[in-house]
């Protein structure tokens, strides 16, 4: 079960073909739609056939990683099992945290075991995937406890951490990362404009809420959230609150719901940490749907 086929020669395929070759994983073959990336791929993981013929490929090998843009992945998959490319009793994978494994479904039709394992963690070249893999998380998503076994496997040579979820669930995880991420990006671009209307240079105030982002970090890791939430509402100080609203309904008027529905949030969360008084949760609430209506 150590033979592995690569279908989809990007930053991932790429990067997962080498690191199971080092340890030892024998890589067939790998195919994507063009030659020059499966060419690539091969001379990067130093073995395996290159090719363009992705049923072919995938025949090869008792592991079939389909590691294709994400739009791709169920066509992929149905245009391998249509063409008889999976064996019976061979593992599919797929790595991507948005799809479910259910988009794996005409391999399992055809005797296939199927998982999803998503590597929780950002990638964006095949050297920058090869040194941040080990020791991230992988979420494995499969209805086929010998599947998991095997993609546990796979996660222990990749060095990494193993998330479990229960099947239906990659929608949501996969918001929740996106959130987290995506969110936080834009969370700190928020903060940058109100800076910026204050009249602090955008470079100067990155620079100053940089150490400010990196000891709210380390706080959540030390001692989780809600225990790491501080600040005004945390500690039920509705006249900042409204001076915040205020200003920002004088001088970013479009950033104002904003405030308000993450306001809301940061409320429930302080209620939770038992710092914030039910009384002073109310002035609180009541003020950020006054200006939250404006
Ligand atoms: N990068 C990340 O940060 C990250 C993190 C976690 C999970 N993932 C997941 O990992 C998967 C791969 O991501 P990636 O970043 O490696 O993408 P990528 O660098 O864009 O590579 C995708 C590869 O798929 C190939 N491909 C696309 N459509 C194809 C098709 N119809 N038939 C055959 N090959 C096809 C492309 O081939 P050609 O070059 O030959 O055109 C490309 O090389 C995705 O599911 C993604 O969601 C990515």
């Amino acid at each position: 079960m150590k033979n592995t086929a690569i279908i989809g020669a990007g930053a991932v395929g790429t990067a997962m073909g080498y690191l199971l070759s080092s340890a030892g994983y024998t890589v067939t073959g790998i195919a994507s739609r063009s030659l020059e990336s499966a060419v690539k791929a091969r001379d990067f993981i130093g073995q395996g056939e290159a090719s363009t013929d992705l049923a072919g490929t995938a025949s090869s090998a008792g592991i079939v990683l389909i590691t294709t843009s994400d739009d791709a992945v169920r066509q992929v998959c149905e245009g391998i099992a249509h063409r008889d490319g999976f064996r019976p009793g061979s593992l599919v994978v797929h790595t991507s945290g948005a799809l479910s494994v259910d988009a794996l479904v005409s391999a399992k039709d055809k005797g296939a075991s199927t998982v999803s394992m998503h590597p929780l963690q950002s990638l964006p070249s095949v050297q920058e995937a090869i040194k941040n893999i080990p020791g991230s998380y992988f979420c494995l998503e499969s209805d086929d406890e010998s599947a998991l076994d095997t993609a546990r496997e796979m996660v222990r040579v990749f060095q990494g951490k193993v998330l479990n979820i229960q099947l239906g669930g990659k929608p949501l995880y996969h918001a929740g990362a996106a959130v987290v991420s995506n969110f936080l990006v834009a969370t700190i671009g928020f903060g940058l404009q109100l800076h910026e209307s204050a009249g602090i240079d955008r470079q100067d105030s990155l620079n100053a809420l940089l150490p400010l982002i990196q000891g709210t970090l380390k706080n959540i890791e030390k001692i989780g959230i809600p225990a790491a939430l501080t600040g005004p509402i945390a500690r039920g100080d509705a006249q900042t609150v409204e001076d915040h609203l205020a200003s920002i309904s004088r001088e970013n008027p479009d950033l104002l719901g904003l405030y308000c529905e993450l306001g809301r949030y940061t409320v429930k969360l302080a209620l939770e940490k038992g710092s914030l008084k039910e009384n002073d949760a109310r002035k609180i609430l009541e003020l950020l749907s006054r200006y939250g209506s404006h």
